[in-house]
């Protein structure tokens, strides 16, 4: 590994690099998003077309961005002007810059759930959610939760690649996963378990032929998978030469998509079982904040703070090992292009996005806006410049994604996919999301 700072980091283990994928995938968008739009959009009808979209769209732009970051051994900025010249930097730069606002509006949410972690460890279940999540939300209390939790994941960054990213991943999802899965177990046993399950999967195929439908579980699919900034590129640049990138892509997607499914089986059964079907709104950070903590307080205060307090610990590991992901894009590109060692790096970077955050934490309109710009628009702008780049762009690519792999045949499908299927699916997300974008910005300043 000679290329590049000597002191940038490697993974110590092929399941280190694994399980910090599979970190950075899981987040708030398995936790409800997820579920909500199957619920939402045709039950089992929506699942095969998700998964479809997951190889169509989501496999071939991860195993892209893998490519271009052990190819190059680089952050992405450099990475992408060592495969296409210098006229690629500003894609790079983009991914940066949506890493840093993604992550500035992500740690308040995360300073939520830092909190209610908190409250149900130490003061028990939460009486009138709704009142209690106003006084959450913003203000001095969200600002110091905000500060807390980025020092906790700057704190991680800071330990570097393999002391930091990786031992974190190693414990952590481990944790996330037996705790989904054992509170998707104890949701089965509650009564009236079996509505929920009947909400999660009512099936009806007509919802998929709708156009709308198509775009959200594409963008979607890639949302989960944390596509379109640069993070999975950062993390391949840390892998050594030989390691099966078709094969690992597979199981991160797959562990992802189990996460999301199995969050459903865990969140819907909580919620009718507790009788609060009617609240199952639109809004994640209703349901998540508001629905979720009403449901656990009508268990009782024993059941309720237990089940609660790991709820919210799930929850609060997704959001720390996403946010790391999303710091190391921004510390590994000041590592690479401005030279700076790791320390000055992580300290610096993670301090100015916190900074960046703050208005989010006082105002959440600000919160919006940044997720819309950025955790909606700028993803897909980016997902659908990294498979223009390797579809059309980088020289080798096909040799460099099937470097070590033992499923060579899928590689020139691949191509072919990133060529022509995935950029038109994707502009198609494009324009949708734009007007989106649009839409709420033009909302917010009374338009
Ligand atoms: N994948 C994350 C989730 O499901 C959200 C996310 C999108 C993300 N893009 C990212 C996380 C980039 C880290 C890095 O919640």
């Amino acid at each position: 590994m000679a290329i590049g700072p000597a002191d940038r980091g490697q993974w110590g283990s092929r399941l280190g690099f694994i399980l910090a994928a599979v970190g950075s995938a899981v987040g708030l968008g398995n936790m409800w998003r997820f579920p909500y739009q199957m619920a939402e959009a045709g039950g089992a009808a929506f699942l095969i077309l998700y998964i479809f979209l997951m190889f169509l769209i989501g496999l071939p732009i991860m195993l892209a961005e893998f490519s271009v970051g052990r190819g190059a051994k680089r952050s992405p900025i450099a990475a992408l002007a060592h495969f296409g010249g210098p006229k690629w930097k500003p894609l790079g730069l983009l991914f940066v810059v949506t890493g840093f606002m993604i992550l500035a509006y992500y740690g308040v949410i995360a300073g939520w759930v830092l909190r209610y972690t908190g409250a149900f460890l130490v003061t028990g279940v939460v009486n009138d959610p709704g009142g209690t999540f106003e006084a959450y939300a913003t203000g001095p209390w969200a600002i110091g939760m905000q500060i807390a939790f980025m020092a906790i994941t700057i704190g991680i960054v800071y330990g570097g690649v393999q002391k930091g990213i990786e031992r974190a991943a190693l414990v952590l999802m481990p944790l996330l996963f037996a705790i989904v899965a054992g509170l998707a177990v104890y949701a089965a046993t509650l009564d009236g378990a079996g509505a929920g399950y009947a909400y999660y999967f009512q099936t009806d195929f007509s919802e998929i032929l709708d156009f709308g439908v198509l775009t959200s579980a594409a963008g979607q699919a890639f949302f989960s998978l944390s596509l379109g900034m640069g993070a999975m590129l950062t993390f391949a640049s840390y892998l050594k030469r030989d390691d099966d990138l078709p094969q690992q892509s597979g199981i991160i997607a797959g562990a992802d998509f189990m996460v999301a499914f199995v969050a459903g089986l865990m969140i819907f059964p909580l919620i009718f079982a507790l009788g609060l079907q009617d609240q199952v709104g639109e809004s994640t950070v209703g349901a998540l904040f508001i629905t979720l903590p009403q449901a656990f307080a009508n268990m009782g205060d024993v059941a309720g703070r237990i089940v609660g307090f790991l709820f919210f610990a799930a929850l609060l590991v997704g959001a720390l090992t996403s946010a790391i992901s999303l710091l190391e894009v921004v510390t590994s590109t000041a590592i690479d292009s401005l030279g700076w060692t790791r320390a000055k790096a992580t300290l610096i970077m993670g301090a100015g996005i916190t900074l960046i955050g703050v208005p989010c934490a006082i105002s959440l309109d600000f919160l919006t806006l940044y997720d819309e710009i950025a955790g909606e628009l700028f993803l897909v702008i980016g997902a659908l410049g990294i498979a223009i780049f390797v579809g059309w762009i980088m020289p080798n690519a096909e040799a460099e994604a099937a470097k070590g792999s033992a499923f060579g045949w899928s590689i020139p499908p691949w191509r072919m996919l990133l060529k022509f299927v995935v950029p038109p699916v994707i502009l198609i997300v494009l324009i949708y999301q734009a007007i989106s974008t649009f839409n709420v910005i033009s909302g917010m300043f009374g338009g």
